[in-house]
């Protein structure tokens, strides 16, 4: 037996006045955008920003349905939506913010392992990571330096 550790290292900000200017403006389109999200099920809005290369803004809230699993997150709604429009175009970042109809939301919310899943996709077609932002309704903001800091043991096309 051969242990070994995984170690992920993320920066938290207390608010998101200590980012950046052009961070702070991409998770303002996602706090925008939020309030397309139709989520009549779970009463749990949530809003993503995707930052291009080229300088595009994709924007993405979550879709829900009745039938359940036919709903999709805002992560994947957003970087999906880049790859269908902009194939050729890389990723540089995400913003994500999520807001309760029911209880204020005060601490970051992390993309769900589907959403991880989809977007470290796109950082090994890329061959370039991608930084993400998540943060609640207010409050702190959680930054990554790349998707498989949120996703150790990744699977991806190397396991094929
Ligand atoms: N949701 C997202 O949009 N992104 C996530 O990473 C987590 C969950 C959505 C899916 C569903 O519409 C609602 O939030 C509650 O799970």
């Amino acid at each position: 037996m051969k242990p070994f550790t995984i170690t992920s290292r993320l920066e938290v900000y207390d608010s998101l006045d200590e980012l950046d200017a052009h961070v702070q403006e991409l998770m303002h389109k996602a706090i925008e955008v939020r309030n397309n999200a139709y989520a009549p099920y779970s009463q749990f809005k949530v809003g993503a920003a995707v930052q291009l290369a080229n300088g595009e803004m994709i924007l993405g809230s979550n879709q829900e349905n009745a039938s359940y699993p036919s709903g999709l997150c805002a992560e994947r709604t957003a970087v999906y939506a880049a790859g269908a429009n902009y194939p050729n175009e890389k990723v540089k970042a995400i913003a994500i913010s999520a807001k309760s109809m029911k209880h204020r939301i005060i601490s970051p919310v992390p993309p769900c392992g589907a959403c991880r899943q989809a977007l470290v996709e796109y950082e090994v077609k890329q061959d370039e990571a991608i930084e993400l932002y998540f943060m609640g309704e207010t409050g702190k903001v959680i930054k990554a330096d790349s998707v498989k800091d949120l996703l150790p043991l990744v699977f991806d096309n190397s396991c094929l």
